[in-house]
């Protein structure tokens, strides 16, 4: 779908259906809706003296014009109360309305610009919303549906603006933002692809597409390479499975004056069994987005490069299957990690930290700094959190601070969790130097209490997105199945970096 900004008047488009706006408990519409309203002889203002248009968040009202303007219809989008507007709330209204709009069969759409006035939200980051919204709002995953249904595709969606003056900045937004959504969705094709189509192989193969299309340095390190440097937590998970593993580097060189270089690590397994520890079957099929963290952190760097971002970025991620065979590892093995530090198995289903292990490690032989790591690693998250928000783990406060600021921009919720040193105590183990598993009760700060050993002095930020990277159901512009959360928080973060300095403060 293409998003365009053009110079007009609403209400003339030559286009199917166009959408106007609408705050909870006004009296009466204003600026553009009040002219469409105007040009529907009332029909707006009637049906909000009725109550069937009150402009609650997310409500979106579908009506026709009979001929009095060019549009066939109009769709009134809610915004909600004046007075909590956020810009999330345009990303997931555009989004609704576009998929109602499409259900219709609306082909073109034009949309005035939300919250610019009101709202007190500048051009840039409006028209940005508005793409984020109606690209990621209208993602479909159908790639293993036969039939095909091109014909309710939405092709277009305009941005009108009646002030010349302000299409600089609106046409930058919508680059920017468009940037973001197309890299959400690449990160959820991928999350959503089933594990036989997205194996290791599979992700190294769309690593090294994606390094040729955007210029980037890569490296795919194999099997006999792990060995060599002794990635005893990658090669630990990978020994039950058939699939070779892959540790996949990505490098973005934005800033060659600069000597730093971000750090990304992402989870990379791409099924998750639970291997001898096997999961129950319910659900298991869920686990083939178990790699949601490689495949963000291998989209965030596609639109960080994309928007030419004056910054060194290097992801990394160990990519593997956990699965039960005869070679598996077992609980009670062993292993040694790249930083040379022994692990004790106690659930195989602790895989997540075993390859991150290996991968922070070799993030600090890199040099790389700060480090952000991104995992779908604990159900615990999931229960502690819910399905709304990501838990975020430290060893830095400023650093958290920062990504914590460029989720909120980014409409993507993050809560720190606590990492009191009591909790390391139950990562103790009476054999190894630590053990995989801390117990039940705070699984999510006993996990990322591991990953801190390997982590160690490197400012660094653990995302568990468990509970956030998949969902059930549509919510705005985040669809039912794989959500891609936390591309544009690091985007944002990246940017952030960037500007140097205060953390993000936009929401
Ligand atoms: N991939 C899972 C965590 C997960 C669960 C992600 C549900 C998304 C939805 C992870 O590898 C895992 O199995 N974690 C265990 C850890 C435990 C064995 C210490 C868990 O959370 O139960
Ligand atoms: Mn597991
Ligand atoms: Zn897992």
């Amino acid at each position: 779908m293409e998003v365009k900004v053009v110079v007009g008047d609403i209400v003339n488009q030559q286009v199917d259906a166009i959408l106007v706006n609408l705050f909870e408990g006004l009296e009466r519409p204003g600026g553009a809706t009040a002219a469409v309203d105007k040009a529907l002889d009332g029909a707006i203002s009637q049906l909000m003296a009725d109550g069937e248009i009150k402009g609650k968040p997310n409500e979106v009202t579908v009506l026709h014009t009979l001929g009095k303007i060019p549009p066939k219809r109009v769709a009134v989008v809610g915004l909600g109360k004046q007075a909590d507007f956020k810009l999330d709330r345009v990303r997931s209204v555009v989004a609704v309305a576009c998929r109602e709009l499409r259900n219709l069969g609306v082909k073109r759409a034009a949309t005035i610009v939300h919250g610019a006035g009101a709202g007190g939200i500048g051009p840039e980051k409006a028209s940005q919303v508005i793409a984020e919204g109606a690209v990621m709002g209208l993602y479909t995953f159908r790639r293993h549906i036969t039939e095909k249904s091109e014909s309710k595709e939405m092709q277009e969606l305009l941005i009108v603006e009646r002030d010349e003056a302000k299409v600089a900045e609106l046409e930058r937004g919508v680059q920017c933002g468009r940037v973001i959504a197309q890299a959400t969705n690449m990160a959820r094709d991928m999350i959503n692809e089933p594990a036989n189509y997205m194996t290791p192989s599979h992700m190294a193969e769309a690593a090294r597409r994606l390094a040729g299309e955007r210029g980037l340095e890569y490296t795919i390190l194999e099997k006999d390479e792990m060995a060599q440097m002794g990635m005893g937590g990658l090669l630990g998970v990978a020994q039950g499975s058939q699939q070779p593993p892959k540790f996949i580097v990505l490098r973005y060189k934005g800033n060659s004056d600069s000597p730093k270089t971000l750090g990304l690590v992402g989870k990379g397994i791409t099924f998750d069994s639970g291997g001898i520890s096997i999961k129950p079957s319910e659900s298991m099929g869920d686990m083939k987005g178990d790699m949601a963290g490689g495949a963000v952190v291998m989209a965030a760097i596609k639109a960080i490069s994309e928007l030419k971002l004056k910054l060194n970025v290097t992801g990394l991620i160990p990519a593997t299957e956990n699965l039960p065979s005869g070679t598996a590892l077992k609980p009670g093995d062993v292993l040694r990690a790249l930083n040379g530090k022994t692990i004790e198995i106690i659930s195989t289903d602790a895989e997540g930290r075993l390859v991150l292990a290996d991968a922070l490690s070799y993030a600090r032989k890199l040099e790389l700094s700060p480090l952000v790591d991104v995992a779908t690693l604990t159900g615990a998250c999931h229960i502690a959190l819910g399905d709304f928000c990501s838990g975020a783990f430290t060893n830095n406060q400023e650093l958290v601070d920062k990504v914590i600021g460029a989720g909120k921009s980014a409409g993507e919720y993050i809560w720190q969790m606590p990492m009191y040193e009591e909790y390391k105590e139950l990562n103790k183990s009476d054999v190894a130097d630590i053990k995989n598993s801390g117990g039940r009760y705070g699984g999510a700060i006993t996990a990322a209490q591991f990953l801190a050993e390997f982590s160690e002095d490197t400012p660094w930020v653990h995302l568990d997105i468990a509970g956030t990277a998949r969902q059930e159901s549509d919510r705005g512009h985040r669809v039912k199945g794989a959500t891609g959360v936390m591309v544009a928080t690091l985007v944002n973060l990246a940017q952030d970096l960037v500007a140097g300095g205060a953390p993000s403060k936009r929401e």
